[in-house]
């Protein structure tokens, strides 16, 4: 299923960073970034990227000298053409682990690992809302960083504990059909993006 907003072009070379927002061993939304990467358009390559070892974000530690988990952080960031959110939501709102990271990437305003990237997000919950209102927070916080977001579909995962089969493989098909139209929404925005940078450094 293609996204009709965008021409169609080749997708190649595109490493793209799922984050998840939750550290549990079981969690769902870790489960939907594996199935992304089953998911994905073909030329895109997806890796997850554990956020639990960052520490609590401490401007006195954010300089120069940056903890070396923080660097390697951003440095993944820097190198991928892209990033992809699953989260929870917790207490209607953004988990603070996901928050943390984002505050450590968020630096220096302006000109961080977040700035310009292309962002797509999802979210699983066992809950009734599918994580809405921890992804409208999310594409607020992408304002500052002035990020640039895939505005549709919206993929929320309601009662994510009957979504996946016991291997962890997601068994809802309308579930993956959105996971696909993401990321070709999401390989669109890379695309759009690689052929600005072209024409800019071009004139
Ligand atoms: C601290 C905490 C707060 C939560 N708050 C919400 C919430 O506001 N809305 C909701 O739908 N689910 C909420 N949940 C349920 C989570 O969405 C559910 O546990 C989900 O499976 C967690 O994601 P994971 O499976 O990726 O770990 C909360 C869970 C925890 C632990």
């Amino acid at each position: 299923m293609t996204n009709p907003n965008f021409s169609v072009a080749p997708i190649s070379d595109m490493h793209v960073i799922g984050i998840p927002g939750s550290l549990r061993a079981g969690s769902y939304n870790r489960m939907l970034l594996r199935n992304a990467h089953r998911l994905a358009p073909k030329g895109m390559e997806l890796s997850i990227y554990e956020i639990g070892s960052l520490p609590l974000y401490n401007a006195d530690l954010d300089g120069e000298r940056l903890p070396q988990v923080v660097a390697d952080f951003k440095q993944a960031l820097l190198g991928s053409a892209a990033i992809l959110i699953a989260t929870p939501e917790y207490n209607y709102g953004v988990p603070g682990v996901l928050k943390n990271a984002i505050d450590w990437a968020s630096r220096p305003a302006g000109k961080s690992p977040l700035n310009g990237k292309p962002i797509a997000m999802m979210g699983a919950t066992t809950g009734r809302w599918g994580t809405l209102r921890a992804q409208l927070q999310l594409r607020q916080i992408f304002l500052y960083t002035r990020s640039h977001v895939v505005m549709e579909p919206e993929v929320m995962v309601p009662q994510a504990n009957m979504k996946f089969d016991e291997t962890g493989t997601l068994i809802d098909e309308e579930t993956s059909k959105y996971i696909q139209m993401l990321l070709e929404g999401l390989a669109d925005l890379v695309i759009l993006h690689r052929q600005a940078a072209t024409q800019q450094s071009g004139s």
